[in-house]
């Protein structure tokens, strides 16, 4: 397609990894770890688009409601992924970083976190924001305690608090908003990702299972995000 235009902010609420196991007789862990191979590929498509800033939700602050059996499964993926991604982000120039509370993980996986983020931090490339133990409502309410704090200890007057200073006390601090958030799966909701971030996101909603994203998949969605006509409340 012709002037298409690439959203210098993706977001992505990559959903539909157990649909796609059970779909094969699979165990859902087989699902996640399908979803892992189309997380690297979105990636590096992302890269070569051009993508300055990429945010994927791979883990909410309520799916440790799930069983045992899953949570355990997706913290070995976890595990072992995490220093999978540092292999896929230095060779294509990434910087990755992490948002979510990350004290709710052993303290294995928040090495692992840490491992990542050190190692492609001079990276100077896309930005691929990692959201693991992420819900867009106890980010809010972490923001506020430690702005709470601030203003007691005198760092933040109460009249400072704008949005963007709000902005800045969010994990997401120093990243783009969203221009495009792309959902898979066919899920009409934003289940408690971004909330204050995608005020004027464009929204993608795709059937398509997460395991089955590819760079098709990806150029629909700029495709559809091309024709958009963003107002910004405006007119
Ligand atoms: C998304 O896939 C990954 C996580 C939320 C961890 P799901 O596991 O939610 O897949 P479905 O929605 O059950 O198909
Ligand atoms: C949203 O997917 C969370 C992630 C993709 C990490 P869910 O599968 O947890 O969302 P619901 O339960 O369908 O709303
Ligand atoms: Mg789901």
């Amino acid at each position: 397609m012709e002037n298409l235009v690439i959203p210098k902010s993706i977001a992505i609420i990559l959903d539909g990894n157990g649909r796609w196991a059970e779909k094969r007789n699979l165990p859902r862990a087989m699902g996640h770890k399908a979803g892992c191979e189309a997380l690297e590929r979105t990636v590096e498509d992302c890269v070569r688009l051009g993508v300055e800033s990429l945010t994927v939700y791979a883990f909410s602050t309520e799916n440790w409601k799930r069983s045992a059996l899953e949570v355990g499964a997706l913290m070995k993926l976890l595990r072992f992924y995490m220093v999978k991604l540092i292999d896929v982000a230095n060779k294509n120039n990434v910087r990755a970083v992490m948002i979510g509370d990350e004290n709710r993980f052993e303290p294995d996986i928040r090495k692992g976190i840490k491992k990542l983020v050190d190692a492609t931090s001079k990276n100077t490339g896309m930005t691929f924001a990692f959201a693991i133990n992420y819900g867009g409502r106890d980010e809010i309410r972490r923001a506020i305690d430690h702005i709470v704090d601030d203003v007691a200890s005198g760092v933040v007057s109460k009249e400072d608090i704008s949005e963007e200073l709000i902005s800045s006390y969010l994990d997401t601090r120093g990243l783009p908003d969203p221009d495009l958030l792309i959902r898979t799966s066919g899920e009409l909701r934003v289940s408690n990702f971004l909330l204050w971030q995608i005020a004027y996101s464009e929204f993608y909603i795709t059937d398509t299972l997460w395991p089955d994203f590819d760079k098709e998949e990806l150029l629909k969605a700029i495709e559809s995000y091309s024709k958009r006509q963003r107002r910004f409340g405006g007119r």
